[in-house]
């Protein structure tokens, strides 16, 4: 059921000691937030924004079999160097095209070797007889791409529809290269993982205070929180008092589903104008309970670090780690994937640090509804323009404390907000 229109009902709110026997209802997750699949409201909203689907680095000489929003898919290179994507099985008896031969231009399938081009269209089909004008009649269905800082981006929304690409003044740093990193796949629904990006407090507990120092001491530092809607999404704002320091951290949301964040290096022990060599990291469903996470990095030549170091997943951000090593010292993969496979909205208790989740779930609802009444989401790129300005940055200022704790909370909100949004 998808509650368009409405949420899910809540569950009751718990106030019995000893009381799980009244609450073990589990209700259903949110179907219209959640729901990926083609035809599913939430689907067809991501489907109307490019969507990267695999790194340019992993397509070699066989096609690759991928698995994007619940569709079985084909992505390969021809060997005249475009890149194609096709649904995985052949349109004459349903072969799977992984099994295809890349040509000179385009794959032949490996049963009756009909030759689809990268946009679908049937470039041969040998078995039939010359006369045959099946091949001018018939397409194999393909999604556009489009190549961009080393992945490849499919627009898999209806045709008439394909948006702009949209560019990010962060794809283009002075003095950082633009770079793939990771890929990493998590057992759990997308918007529970972009659900973490809009919640920086979890910085403080599960990076350092709950779990062990996982970046820089200065995490563990209790932050005063802010969240501002932007004209890309919307940015958190995470300021902290480190001595007579002030550390602004500000992140990035992208709608639909990307985010931007600096490296987590910062220790706020000097002063120091906004620095932004960052992350873009794009949560792409697989299915309803499995989501790729895929980045590009700016990268700092300097730093030394090999293509394979910058392509290896954070610390905490994959099961590359034991059972007990992860229960021990939790991370984000944990913390996220532990949320049921889809998390149930019905059963969660909303408090003031989740004001940016409450936030991004409505740019996502609202955009829900506006592709199911026929109109575009916000946020989406209609025509090409220049680099959008973002926000995300960590900038150190010297402010001396106010002997009164509220008023120096006031403060570093004031700070913060004058730092985020000055840019
Ligand atoms: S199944 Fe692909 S050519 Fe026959
Ligand atoms: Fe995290």
């Amino acid at each position: 059921m998808w509650y368009i229109g409405s949420m899910p009902p809540q569950n009751p709110f718990l106030n019995t000691p000893y009381g799980a026997y009244l609450v073990r209802e589990v209700p259903p997750p949110d179907d219209e937030l959640t729901r990926v699949g083609p035809g599913t409201p939430g689907g067809e909203y991501l489907r109307r924004f490019w969507q990267p689907v695999v790194f340019a680095r992993d397509l070699g000489e066989v096609p690759l079999r991928i698995r994007i929003m619940g569709e079985d898919l084909v992505v390969f290179r021809d060997k005249s160097g475009r890149a194609g994507l096709l649904q995985l099985h052949c349109a004459h008896r349903g072969t799977s095209l992984e099994y295809g031969l890349i040509g000179e231009r385009g794959i032949r399938c490996c049963y009756h070797g009909w030759v689809y081009d990268v946009d679908g269209r049937i470039l041969e089909t040998p078995g039939e007889p010359a006369a045959s004008t099946l091949k001018e009649r018939l397409c194999q269905g393909a999604y556009p791409v489009h190549e961009f800082g080393g992945l490849v981006f499919a627009y898999m929304g209806p045709p008439h529809k394909k948006p702009a690409f949209p560019l990010y003044d962060t794809f283009d740093l002075p003095g950082y290269t633009l770079m793939p990193a990771g890929k990493f796949a998590l057992p759990c629904n997308w918007l529970q993982i972009k659900d973490n990006a809009m919640d920086p407090v979890h910085t403080s507990f599960l990076h350092a205070i709950s779990s062990g120092y996982q970046f820089t001491p200065a995490f563990g530092a209790l932050a005063e929180l802010d969240w501002e809607e932007t004209p890309y999404g919307m940015m958190y704002i995470a300021t902290r008092r480190i001595g007579d320091l002030v550390w602004v951290r500000v992140a990035d949301f992208m709608a639909p589903n990307v985010h931007q964040f600096t490296r987590e290096l910062e220790d706020a022990t000097k002063e120091k104008p906004a620095s932004r060599p960052v992350v873009i990291r794009w949560a792409v469903p697989i299915d309803d309970t499995h989501t790729w996470n895929m980045e590009l990095a700016q990268v700092d030549p300097a730093w030394g670090f090999t293509p394979a170091q910058i392509g290896g997943p954070g610390f905490g951000q994959s099961d590359d780690r034991t059972y007990a090593e992860r229960q021990r010292h939790p991370a984000d993969y944990d913390a996220q994937t532990g949320q049921r496979e889809i998390a149930v909205h019905a059963l969660e208790h909303l408090a003031s640090t989740d004001r940016g989740v409450i936030m991004f779930r409505k740019i996502v609802r609202d955009g829900i509804r506006a592709v199911a009444t026929g109109r575009d989401p916000r946020f989406l790129l209609r025509t090409s323009a220049p680099p959008i300005p973002t926000a995300c940055q960590d900038t150190v200022l010297r402010i001396s404390p106010e002997s009164d704790p509220e008023a120096d909370k006031r403060l570093l909100r004031e700070t913060g907000r004058k730092i985020a949004l000055g840019r």
